[in-house]
């Protein structure tokens, strides 16, 4: 799978790093070009074999892409949404953004909607937009692991097969995909993200913790 991830901060190191884990070749591109550069030799110095490039111009990068993780803040995720526009047609989009407010203490969208909602609005009606990753934290898709256990990674999305086409590369990476159900369930996704937020200095974990879906046991399995 050819991925492009807008943005090459914390979440752009952490997703890139983990996908590399699997079959994926990913493309990098940053407001500033120096991020993006930046990054792609770091990961190529902990991985020779990392099949990962650096775009100089987005809307260059997208149509050789299957998948687009938009992977800035919420207000750039959604004006680079707008002005990629047509562009995006047909592809899987992936939302990753906690629409947080000043203080990190509340979203700024407002009840009864979503950022994945909002941006999905100014998409053409062709893009598959997928909810995900906007509850694992940076520094865990860096480490793949808390505590030993593996990712889950919370998805939402309207489009089935965009999610099984996300949820497969998320697998092959190593993580666990939870498929949540429709797009708007992306409200309780980045009211779940904002909740891992506050609770940081709470439990004095550093952004280091991580959501995990126990499951019951199958019948007659030990
Ligand atoms: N950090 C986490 O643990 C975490 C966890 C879950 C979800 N998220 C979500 O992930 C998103 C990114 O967070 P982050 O921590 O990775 O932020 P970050 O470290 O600030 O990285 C964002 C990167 O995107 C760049 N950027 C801004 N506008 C852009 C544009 N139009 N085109 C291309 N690149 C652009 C930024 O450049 P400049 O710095 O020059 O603006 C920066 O390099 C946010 O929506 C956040 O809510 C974060």
């Amino acid at each position: 799978m050819n991925i492009l991830i807008i943005g090459s901060g914390n979440m752009g190191r952490g997703i890139a790093t983990r996908l590399l884990e699997g079959h994926s070749v990913i493309t990098l591109y940053d407001i500033d070009p120096s991020a993006s550069t930046k990054l792609a030799g770091e990961l190529r110095s902990a991985r020779p074999t990392a099949r990962v490039s650096v775009a100089n111009s987005v809307a260059d990068a997208v149509p050789a892409s299957d998948i687009v993780i938009l992977a800035s803040w919420y207000g750039s995720n959604l004006d680079v949404a707008r002005s990629l526009g047509r562009a995006l047609d047909g592809k899987v989009v992936v939302d990753i953004s906690n629409p947080l407010n000043e203080t990190f203490d509340g979203l700024v969208t407002p009840p009864g909607t979503s950022a994945a909602e909002t941006i999905r609005e100014v998409l053409p009606s062709t893009t598959r937009l997928v909810k995900a990753f906007n509850t694992t934290f940076a520094g865990t898709l860096v480490d793949g692991h808390v505590a030993g256990q593996p990712l889950n990674v919370f998805l939402a999305g309207d489009d089935d097969d965009a999610k099984q086409t996300l949820g497969e590369v998320i697998q092959e990476a190593g993580m666990r995909p939870v498929d949540t159900g429709a797009l708007q369930r992306s409200r309780e996704l980045e009211a779940l993200g904002l909740l891992g937020i506050t609770l940081q200095s709470r439990l004095g974990t550093g952004f280091m913790s991580g959501w995990h879906l126990v499951l019951p046991t199958p019948a007659g399995v030990a």
